[in-house]
Order: C-alpha cells, then sequence, then structure tokens
C-alpha cells in the first residue's frame, strides 16, 4: 500500500464545504513525464478518484462531483476513448458494492442517449443500487458538458410551454435550475482543477456563478488527501459575498 493509500484519521482543522467539484487533469502529462502510455495515466486516476472519494467521506464533504467524460472528449482516439470507457465499466463492477457498503450515493450526470448500452445499464444500476443511501453523494459526471446540459433544459422548458404546461412569463432563474440534470442537489461551494489549467472546460457552467475556483499543479493521479485538504484550506480564505456586500463563511 503506497503512503497515500493509507487510511489516515486525523481530522481537519476546517470545516468542509458541502459540495466540491474536480476537473480531474493531467492524466496523460502525468505519464508522459514518467515514459508510460496515457492509458497508464488514466489507471492510476481511478486510484486517484479511489482515495478522493474516501477522503471527501472523512473530511465532511457531503457531495463531490467529478468529470470523468467529457462530451467533447469523444474527439481523443478511439484508443484511449475504449481505454476511458473500460475504466468506467470496471470502476463500476468493481468499486459498487464498496460505494454502496460504505453508504455513498451515487448520481449520474451527463447525456445517456447514445452512450453504448452496456454502460447506461451499469450507470443506472450505480444509481438505483444507492439511491437510498445517505452518506456522501458521489455524482459522476459523464459524457457531460455544461452547454449541452443547458440546451437539454432549454428543450424541456420549451416542450412544457408547447403543452401549455408553463407560460414563457414564468421561466425564471428557479426555472433553467429546476430541468438541469441533478436539480435537488446545491451548486458547487468549491470547485478543483487540477493539472495547473485555469479554465472551466464547459463544467457545471450554471452551477458555479458564486462557486469558488481553486487552481492546483498537481497532476490528477498525485492528487491525494494533502491536495485536497490544501484546496479547502484555500477556498476558506475566500470571502464569499455572492454579489452582496455581507460576507458569509466559507462552508
Ligand atoms: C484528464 O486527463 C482526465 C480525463 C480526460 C478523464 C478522467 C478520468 C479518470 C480520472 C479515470 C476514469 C474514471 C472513471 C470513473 C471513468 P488528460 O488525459 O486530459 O490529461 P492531459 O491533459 O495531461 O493529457
Amino acid at each position: 500500500m503506497s503512503e497515500a493509500d493509507k487510511p489516515q484519521s486525523a481530522q481537519p482543522a476546517f470545516t468542509a464545504p458541502r459540495h466540491v467539484a474536480i476537473i480531474m487533469d493531467g492524466n496523460g502529462r502525468w505519464a508522459a513525464a514518467r515514459g508510460l502510455p496515457r492509458a497508464e495515466g488514466h489507471r492510476r486516476g481511478v486510484e486517484a478518484l479511489r482515495r478522493t472519494i474516501r477522503s471527501a467521506g472523512e473530511i465532511g464533504i457531503k457531495i463531490i462531483t467529478i468529470f470523468s467524460f467529457s462530451a467533447e472528449n469523444w474527439s481523443r482516439p478511439a484508443s484511449e476513448i475504449g481505454e476511458l470507457m473500460g475504466l468506467l465499466r470496471r470502476f463500476i463492477r468493481n468499486d459498487l458494492a464498496e460505494l454502496h457498503k460504505s453508504n455513498v450515493r451515487v448520481r449520474i450526470i451527463g447525456e445517456r442517449d447514445g452512450l453504448d448500452p452496456d454502460i447506461a445499464r451499469l450507470l443506472t444500476e450505480a444509481e438505483e443500487l444507492t439511491k437510498d443511501n445517505s452518506g456522501l453523494t458521489l455524482v459522476v459526471a459523464f459524457n457531460y458538458g455544461a452547454r449541452q446540459e443547458i440546451a437539454r433544459a432549454a428543450r424541456r422548458i420549451a416542450e412544457e410551454v408547447a403543452a401549455g404546461r408553463m407560460a414563457t412569463a414564468d421561466i425564471g432563474l428557479e426555472t433553467i435550475g429546476r430541468f438541469l440534470d441533478a436539480p435537488d442537489l446545491p451548486d458547487p461551494d468549491l470547485i478543483i482543477r487540477t493539472s495547473g489549467e485555469q479554465r472551466l472546460s464547459n463544467f457545471l457552467l450554471w452551477q458555479s456563478a458564486y462557486s469558488e475556483l481553486v487552481f492546483v499543479p498537481t497532476n490528477w493521479p498525485d492528487f491525494d488527501r494533502a491536495t485536497l485538504e490544501a484546496a479547502i484550506s484555500e477556498y476558506q480564505q475566500r470571502e464569499r459575498r455572492f454579489g452582496g456586500l455581507v460576507a458569509k463563511t466559507g462552508s
């Protein structure tokens, strides 16, 4: 067991944010720096994901959203797409029972249409099995793009209007939120992106309106509890005003 995989029981010296979202970036660079195939970076990325889910629960985070496959990732070589799909299959087949035992509730956001039927089935199975769990909520953004999600919401609202169930004058900010993929979940308090890149890349564009963004240089396969805690400490230094004048606490 590597040092990073060992359980750590020390309690962090902060109140955890309720919802943390992560753009897991830098698998390819991690592998290239070691002369390894990109696939190895992705495989190590899954180990980092397991560590992070465990740490999130221990730290007291309630919801963790991970960007595991973007709507734009289809433009990668077929071999790499195959590798990422294989990792998702294996992650659900190997880890779902353990996640369920740990009281984790799995949610999926993103476009399901057009996915391989076995993948779509596994995603539904993960949601169904864990739907009554009350611990950490793990939101997997798979085949996800925020603009696509907003367009889906707009189409569904238009259908409501066309069917006479909603008036255009009643469409407000809250209406859009209600038609997004996970309407019941609060917006992320903190979004972390690894690998030093500083952009959102079509991730949670609606929900991130008031999120704090923390960019860390660490490539995703090296992400561990210490990196997560450092990002949360940085978040705690921020003054969240939500456009107003009165500072709110960071959690
Ligand atoms: C970014 O690294 C990462 C991804 C495109 C996918 C993230 C996937 C995992 C962590 C593993 C899969 C997990 C599940 C649950 C399927 P990159 O390839 O863009 O890295 P680079 O920018 O250095 O090339």
